[in-house]
């Protein structure tokens, strides 16, 4: 993370298609970008952190036919079950942004124009595989039996008058830039893997138009033909700032510290959008950390499937920080996960009903007995070395474990020391004992405090009282 300049820390996730509900892993990535925001807060830095939802498209336009509404009326429906979940996870995010804001759409015209102007954008014809699960091209190589290996289908051959925007002649300058980290992939295997792929394949013009698609924002030299989805999405990232499409102008949150994304989208973030960027004249995203994907029984959790876990789900038994701490203490965040409800409830009782959950109600329920109110209660604490560079490098769940190492040997210090016997024998023992496992209480609050933040608030407050809440005995946010 590069915290020298004055620039805010923008971080951002991808904008979510609004064919389906959100389940846990549209969360999973989310959460983890809220946390980093919140770090960096906790830092002192200015934070600007972009959500938002993708809504155009043929797979929107036939989900809504579907289910029997006008695609408006749909897109709306299912924003607003994105955004209710984000207020409920407590997703600190500066704003939400929607493909269908009619500020968004202008701007990505006066782009659309302006490359067309620039020769950027050109009349032409294209041939090529496309599957609609991921409204994305394939080419052969990506095929496993002829089919797409997440939408298990055959891919559709697209074969039809559009418009092309110009990308092979920029495929030089962008493994150039990948290779040196001026566009950093992390983690190092997706790297490779993004960097085989340019390698080895030649980066087509790619067709960002559509003549059969009328859900979308028509091109403005061409209103017979609507924008290709990814090129209007792509754009979110800098109209979420405000940015109205005027290429003389660089918003200052720009450019991106982190981008997060899932594995499968690594591809199109690789090469179309920092080519829509060269094009600009923009600095490319200093970060593009790609992550792996919560699976269930082996396969990547879709709706697609019909395996998902629904984030309400995990709400109502687990609590806000409870789901939060499940996700993002999971597994390694650039590698797949396989979750089940049974799993997660195993964790939870392990690490936050008994490790954190007894910790708390043991230590607190034996300060009551103090009679000294000279406490150590650490509130800011600086996060030691050894968990900054974890967090900085985006190892959620090192972090945690980091965290939950040191709350088992609070545990075993209560066991061993026998506080309860000392109240009674030895009473300046007994505050000595206290005063560290308080003071390691306060430490393991603020640490937490980017994973679980009302959990820290309600410990500092428990400290500060001295009383037990009900949320030690089973931890519920
Ligand atoms: N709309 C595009 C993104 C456009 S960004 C300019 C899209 N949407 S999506 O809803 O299909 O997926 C969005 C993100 O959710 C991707 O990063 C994807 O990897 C992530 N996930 C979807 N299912 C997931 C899991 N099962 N596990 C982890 N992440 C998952 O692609």
């Amino acid at each position: 993370m590069n915290n020298t300049s004055d620039k805010p820390f923008y971080v951002i996730t991808p904008i979510y298609y609004v064919n389906a509900k959100p389940h846990i892993g549209h969360a999973y990535t989310t959460i983890a970008a809220d946390c980093v925001a919140r770090y960096q807060r906790l830092l002192g830095k200015e934070v600007f952190f972009s959500v938002g939802t993708d809504e155009h498209g043929m797979n929107i336009e036939k989900k809504a036919e579907e289910a029997g509404k006008s695609p408006e009326v749909f897109v709306d429906e299912i924003a607003l079950i994105f955004k209710d979940l984000w207020a409920k996870l407590n997703i600190s995010y500066s704003k939400f942004i929607r493909t269908t804001d009619p500020e968004h759409k202008e701007a990505v015209q006066k782009v659309l124009q302006d490359f067309y102007d620039r020769k950027i954008i050109y009349k032409g014809f294209y041939e090529g595989l496309y599957c609609t699960g991921c409204e994305q091209f394939k080419v052969r190589s990506d095929l496993v039996d002829g089919k797409c290996v997440d939408h298990n289908r055959a891919p559709e051959i697209m074969k039809e008058e559009t418009y092309l925007m110009k990308m092979t002649e920029l495929q030089p300058e962008l493994i150039r830039k990948i290779e040196n980290d001026e566009l950093e992939v992390r983690t190092e295997k997706y790297k490779k893997e993004i960097l085989s792929f340019l390698k080895n394949e030649k980066l087509e013009d790619i067709s960002i138009s559509r003549k059969n698609v009328s859900w979308g924002i028509p091109l403005p030299f061409d209103d017979t033909h609507t924008t290709y989805v990814w090129l209007d999405a792509f754009l979110n990232y800098l109209t979420v700032l405000g940015w109205n499409g005027d290429r003389e102008k660089v918003p200052r949150e720009w450019p991106a510290d982190v981008q997060f994304l899932g594995k499968d989208i690594l591809r199109v973030h690789a090469t179309i959008w920092p080519v829509m960027l060269l094009h600009l004249g923009f600095p490319l995203p200093k970060l593009l950390f790609t992550h792996g994907h919560i699976l269930s029984c082996g396969r990547k959790m879709s709706k697609t499937i019909g395996n998902t876990i629904s984030a309400d789900l995990m709400i109502e038994k687990f609590g806000v920080d409870g789901t939060r701490y499940l996700l993002m203490s999971a597994g390694t965040f650039g590698e797949d996960v396989d979750l089940t409800m049974e799993r997660m409830t195993e964790k939870y009782n392990a690490d936050l009903a008994n490790g954190l959950g007894n910790l708390l109600s043991r230590s607190i329920k034996l300060s009551e007995k103090l009679t000294t109110n000279n406490l150590p209660l650490t509130t800011n604490a600086k996060y030691p070395e050894e968990l900054k560079k974890l967090i900085e490098e985006y190892c959620f769940a090192e972090i945690l474990q980091f965290v939950w190492k040191k709350i088992a040997e609070a545990n075993r210090y209560i066991d061993e020391t026998k506080p309860w016997e000392l109240v009674k024998a030895d009473q300046p023992e007994f505050e000595k004992v206290m005063r560290k496992l308080l003071e390691d209480i306060a430490l393991v609050a603020s640490w937490i405090e980017p994973f679980m933040p009302e959990t820290t608030k309600k410990i500092q407050k428990a400290l500060q009282e001295r009383k037990t809440d009900s949320l030690f005995e089973r931890i519920k946010a």
